[in-house]
């Protein structure tokens, strides 16, 4: 039976993709919503049916319960995010830049939801388990993208510069790298770093969150995404990016959050200075 095996397939870090969806979701039914994703619901959908399927393994509904738990949680910032993260892929593009890839794409729609240039090559990179999810959701969506896009399914705590290349990324372009919640420890957060750093062309763009979320919040979601097969733990990740950044060929500047929402409809601010992007350029 094919139900009980997308609850196996959404296991992991997963999941926290599921999470994303619910908000983008949610944002997306309100009247003064900051972005549209007709995607969202679809996938909430079908994995909600797939966690309260009484046929589904034991605890699956407890499971979803969470998730939708920590969706409220998150929802704030995150969605205030996702459109954040939305203008800056206007702007990169916007900059004459026709080659996205984003890391650990999650559910995220942007080639199918945003107007952008046909000739701009996307590339979702993200644990297999979450294609095996997302793909077949869009294509019985009948969804088709706007841009060239590409599913590379690899895991960016290991090699993935080899699955990215044949996916027909091509190095000598300025690439636009967005990276919005991958948790990694901070040797794999380095060493995602530095190769990302050697395939970019000068002129290409990365932008790199520093946040701070909640401990009891960042506890709850490492042990749901604990629990399933593949365990990326630790999100602290790389909080000296900009350091780290500045040092190895990148011109950085840091724009803080508060900074960035004051020209948004819905200010929603963290009174913390310390939080926000680092926006790099490759020289
Ligand atoms: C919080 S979700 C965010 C997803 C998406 N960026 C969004 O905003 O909707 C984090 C994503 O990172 C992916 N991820 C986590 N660790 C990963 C790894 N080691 N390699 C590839 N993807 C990973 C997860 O599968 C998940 O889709």
């Amino acid at each position: 039976m094919a139900t009980p095996k997308l609850t196996q397939i959404l296991a992991g870090a997963s999941m926290s993709a599921l999470g994303v969806a619910v908000i983008r979701a949610q944002e997306t039914a309100r009247t003064d919503r900051l972005y549209a994703d007709p995607y969202a619901q679809v996938f909430v959908d079908a994995a909600r049916s797939a966690f309260l399927d009484p046929a589904a393994p034991a605890g699956s509904a407890d499971t979803w319960e969470r998730v939708e738990t920590l969706a409220g949680r998150f929802y704030e910032g995150r969605t205030v995010g996702v459109r954040l993260a939305d203008d800056r892929v206007r702007d990169w593009v916007g900059a004459g830049c026709r080659q996205v890839v984003d890391l650990g794409a999650g559910l995220d729609t942007r080639p199918f939801r945003m107007d952008l240039p046909e000739e701009v090559s996307w590339f979702d990179i993200d644990l297999p388990a979450t294609f095996e999810f997302k793909e077949p959701v869009l294509e019985r969506a009948g969804a088709a993208p706007r841009c060239g896009r590409h599913v590379v399914p690899a895991d960016l705590s290991g090699e993935w510069a080899n699955a990215l290349a044949e996916a027909g990324f091509r190095p000598e372009e300025p690439t636009a790298w967005l990276g919005e919640g991958i948790s990694l420890s901070r040797d794999s957060a380095i060493a995602l770093a530095t190769t990302i750093t050697a395939l970019s062309a000068p002129g290409s763009r990365y932008a790199l969150d520093r946040l701070a979320v909640a401990e009891r919040d960042m506890r709850d979601l490492e042990r749901l995404v604990r629990e399933g097969r593949s365990t990326p733990v630790s999100a602290r990740g790389l909080p000296d990016g900009e350091r780290w950044l500045a040092e190895h060929g990148w011109r950085t500047e840091f724009r803080s959050w508060d900074d960035l929402v004051a020209g948004l409809p819905r200010r929603w601010t963290t009174g913390n200075p310390e939080i926000g992007v680092v926006l790099a350029v490759r020289v």
